[in-house]
């Protein structure tokens, strides 16, 4: 399993007045960084839990898939200049992969040690 430690490096302090095409950067670069992750993550984590046959890998999958798509949708518009990152986007993805990894991969990770036992 991975840990949530790649999601605790968002920009140091967001007040800081940044150039605009600099902020732009360093929060594309952020974004980025954090749909690059997830997608490794996810892929891993359906990958076992396809191996070892894990019985709710269905419903897993499908929260990994909803995420996913409002990520990337999101960093699609960011991108193309239809929207904006807010600090409480970047703390809402960085929020729900916490719960998401601390409480529902928790499940796949004792079912997984279950079949290695
Ligand atoms: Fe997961």
């Amino acid at each position: 399993m991975h840990s949530i430690e790649g999601y605790s490096s968002l920009p140091p302090n967001c007040t800081t007045r940044w150039p605009p095409a600099k902020a732009k950067q360093i929060l594309t670069q952020t974004l980025n960084s954090l749909v690059n992750y997830t997608k490794t993550h996810f892929a891993s984590e359906e990958a076992l839990m396809q191996k070892y046959r894990y019985p709710e890998y269905l419903q897993h999958k499908a929260e990994h898939d909803k995420l996913t798509a409002q990520v990337v949708a999101f960093q699609s518009d960011f991108t193309a200049g239809r929207s904006m990152m807010t600090v409480d986007l970047l703390h809402f993805i960085k929020n729900w992969l916490a719960h998401h990894i601390g409480q529902i991969d928790q499940k796949v990770a004792s079912f997984l040690k279950q079949q290695a036992a």
